[in-house]
């Protein structure tokens, strides 16, 4: 869908922070035509969606379960935020969007990509990015970058094994379908990272 775009990385990459610093730079530039919004949530009800699947006391929620509940709310945010938007001319950057399904749920949990892939279709139908930003660190950097998990503890060592398969997730995605990918390799400083997504935004002509 023309102006719709989205942005995805592992954990830790620095996506919500770039996206903010992105749209402080459209609020003191006077760029008003893009709506910055994300997911899980991203408007009232879906909002109210995202809390329950991040909630820490809900641990045994079934994955199926969660999977629906990211595709519910996305439903929902489609309806209240983006496609008013885009109708009303806007550009859309939304903060994940259904490759974060893909990856999370279909490999991650390993509910498998097929029946994550149409469970989304069923969700969001035509309202599929134009393009989407990767920003490419490993989870190995990010987490070196957050100060250095402790590998050895089984939690972390849990995690560490999931956000590989997160991040191999993404890079499998972007094979299949390179033309649909802007990829920035996140492992430099916070101000190269803006930059080079400015730089692609403005090649793209959505900023001028
Ligand atoms: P959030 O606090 O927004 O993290 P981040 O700033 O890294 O985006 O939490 C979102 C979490 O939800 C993140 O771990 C990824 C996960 N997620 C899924 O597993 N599936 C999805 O479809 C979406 C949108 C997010």
């Amino acid at each position: 869908m023309r102006n719709f775009i989205t942005i995805e990385g592992c954990d830790g990459v620095g996506k919500t922070y770039q996206t903010r610093m992105l749209r402080q730079y459209c609020e003191e530039n006077g760029i008003d035509n893009i709506v910055f919004t994300r997911e899980p949530g991203g408007s009232d009800i879906a909002e109210q969606i995202r809390r329950i699947i991040l909630d820490a006391n809900n641990s045994q929620m079934d994955d199926m379960c969660e999977a629906f509940l990211y595709a519910a709310s996305r439903i929902q945010h489609l309806h209240d935020i983006v496609k008013p938007a885009l109708e009303a001319g806007k550009v859309v950057f939304c903060d994940r969007f259904v490759h974060s399904s893909y990856v999370y749920q279909g490999l991650g949990r390993g509910l498998g990509l097929d029946r994550i892939v149409n469970l989304n279709e069923l969700a969001v139908g035509e309202y599929m990015p134009e393009f989407t930003i990767f920003l490419d660190l490993s989870p190995a950097a990010a987490f070196s970058r957050k100060g250095g998990a402790d590998k050895t503890d089984r939690m972390e060592a849990v995690d560490f094994a999931f956000h590989t398969k997160v991040y191999e997730g993404y890079k499998r995605l972007i094979a299949e379908c390179p033309e649909k990918f802007e990829v920035i390799d996140a492992s430099g400083t916070k101000e190269e990272t803006q930059a080079k997504l400015r730089e692609i935004l403005t090649a793209r002509g959505i900023l001028r």
